[in-house]
C-alpha cells in the first residue's frame, strides 16, 4: 500500500517481511524460508542471531549505551589497536555508516594537503561506476547521473575517470589534486575488480605526485573477498581507508583507518561524531572481529568461496542463454545476466534465495561469510533452478 505509507518513498522494496534470521536464512512473518545470499548487501558478515554477536549486544545493553566522545571509551581504544594492528594504519576514527567513514576519509585527505601548506590540493580522483554513499559529497565522488540529478550543483573536487584507465588517472592530475579514491572491487558498480597491477600503478602515481591514496573497502573489507581487507591480494598498501557494513555484522558501525602521516591533519576540533565509536557498536564490532580473526576464518572463506565460484561457472556452462559471465573475489561474487537481471532476481526469490541487483544487469551473491559448503550447494541449487525456469521462458518465446 505505497501511498498509504508515511514512508520516504525512495525504495523499490520486494513484498518481503522478515521477521528473524538464524544463520545465513531469514524467515518471513509466514514462516517461509530465504537463503540470504544478500547478508544486507554484505552487512551480516556473521549471518543473523549470531550468538556471539548477540551476547556481546546484550552485555554491552546492560552496562552503557551512550556515551560522548568527550570522555575515554574503552572499547573504542581496543578495537582501534587491533584494526591497526591488523593493517596498514596507525589512527582509526570511527563512525556509524559507510559514507561517513568515506566524508572522514576525504576530510583526512584534503587535511592533510592543507596542513602540508597546500590547501589548493582539494580534488580527487574517482572511478566510473564507483558507489561511495548518499551524502552530498559522496555522491559527487560516486559521480552517477542518477544519484546526483535534482540535488543542486556537485559538490567541487571531485574528477572522474574510467575504471582501469592509468593515462586517464595520470591526464586528470594537476597542481589541485589531493588524492585518488577506489574501490579494490566495486559492488554497486557491478562486482568489478581492480587488477592488482592497476591498484600498484596508482600507489606508485600517487607517491611520484604527493598525493594520498584512499581505498574504499565497506563492501569488499572485513574478509569478504578471502583476506581480512581486499588490499592485502594486491602486495600494496593505501594511505587511508574506508570500513563499514561487515564489521558491525548487522549493527551501525563504519572506521577510517589512516596512516599516522596522512592523519596528521586532523587535530582536536576538526572532526567529530555524536554516535561514532559508542559502546555498543565497539562491543559488536569487537565481538566481529574475534570471529573473524580466528585461526582459520578467514581459510574458511576462501574454501567456501573455491565452491560456490567452482558451481557458479558450472551454472554458467548449464544456462549460456541466461548466464554471460561469473565475477569478483571470494564470497564478492557476481553474475552478470545474459536477459535482464531483475528477471533472473525474481526467478531467484520464487527459488526462496536472496541476491542483490548491481549495475552492469549483474545480480551480487554476498552470503554471510559463516555459508558452510552445504549452504552453498544449497544455494547453486536454486539459482540453477532460477536459472532453468528463465531459460525455459526464453526458449518458450522463441517457438511463438
Ligand atoms: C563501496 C561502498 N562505499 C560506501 C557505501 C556507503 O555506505 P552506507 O550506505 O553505510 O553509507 C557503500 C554502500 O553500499 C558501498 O558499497
Amino acid at each position: 500500500m505505497a501511498e498509504a505509507s508515511p514512508l520516504y518513498q525512495t525504495y523499490m522494496r520486494a513484498p518481503l517481511r522478515f521477521e528473524r534470521g538464524e544463520g545465513v536464512w531469514l524467515i518471513t512473518e509466514n514462516g517461509e524460508r530465504y537463503l540470504d545470499f544478500a547478508a544486507g548487501v554484505a552487512v551480516n558478515s556473521l549471518g543473523h542471531a549470531h550468538p556471539h554477536l548477540v551476547g556481546a549486544l546484550r552485555e554491552q545493553a546492560d552496562k552503557v549505551w551512550h556515551l560522548s566522545n568527550l570522555y575515554e571509551i574503552p572499547g573504542q581504544e581496543k578495537l582501534g589497536k587491533r584494526l591497526t594492528e591488523a593493517t596498514f594504519a596507525d589512527r582509526v576514527f570511527f563512525t556509524n555508516s559507510g559514507a561517513e567513514a568515506l566524508e572522514c576519509a576525504i576530510k583526512t585527505a584534503r587535511r592533510y594537503q592543507f596542513s602540508k601548506g597546500h590547501g589548493e590540493r582539494f580534488h580527487i580522483i574517482t572511478f566510473e561506476g564507483a558507489f561511495h554513499g548518499r551524502t552530498l559529497a559522496t555522491i559527487a565522488a560516486g559521480g552517477q547521473a542518477k544519484y546526483l540529478e535534482g540535488f543542486g550543483p556537485k559538490a567541487p573536487g571531485f574528477d572522474q575517470v574510467p575504471f582501469g584507465d592509468l593515462e586517464a588517472v595520470k591526464a586528470a592530475i594537476t597542481d589541485e589534486t589531493a588524492a585518488i579514491l577506489i574501490e579494490p572491487v566495486q559492488g554497486e558498480g557491478g562486482i568489478r575488480t581492480a587488477p592488482a597491477g592497476f591498484l600498484r600503478e596508482l600507489r606508485k602515481i600517487c607517491d611520484d605526485n604527493g598525493l594520498l591514496l584512499i581505498f574504499d573497502e565497506v563492501q569488499c573489507g572485513i574478509g569478504r573477498t578471502g583476506k581480512l581487507f581486499a588490499y592485502e591480494w594486491t602486495g600494496i598498501t593505501p594511505d587511508i581507508m574506508a570500513v563499514a557494513k561487515g564489521i558491525g555484522g548487522g549493527f551501525p558501525l563504519g572506521a577510517c583507518l589512516a596512516t599516522e602521516d596522512a592523519a596528521s591533519g586532523m587535530k582536536a576540533g576538526t572532526h567529530g561524531s555524536t554516535y561514532g565509536g559508542n559502546p555498543l557498536a565497539m562491543a559488536v564490532g569487537n565481538a566481529v572481529l574475534d570471529v573473524v580473526l580466528a585461526d582459520g576464518f578467514l581459510e574458511h572463506v576462501r574454501d567456501v568461496a573455491l565452491v560456490f565460484r567452482q558451481g557458479l561457472a558450472e551454472l554458467k556452462d548449464r544456462f549460456p542463454g541466461v548466464i554471460e559471465e561469473i565475477r569478483g573475489e571470494g564470497l564478492m561474487l557476481g553474475i552478470k545476466a545474459k536477459v535482464p537481471s531483475a528477471e533472473l532476481l525474481q526467478a531467484m526469490r520464487d527459488e526462496h534465495i536472496l541476491g542483490v541487483p548491481a549495475g552492469d544487469n549483474v545480480i551480487r551473491l554476498l552470503p554471510p561469510l559463516v555459508v558452510t559448503a552445504e549452504d552453498a550447494r544449497e544455494g547453486l541449487n536454486r539459482i540453477g533452478l532460477a536459472a532453468e525456469k528463465v531459460q525455459t521462458t526464453l526458449d518458450t518465446t522463441a517457438r511463438i
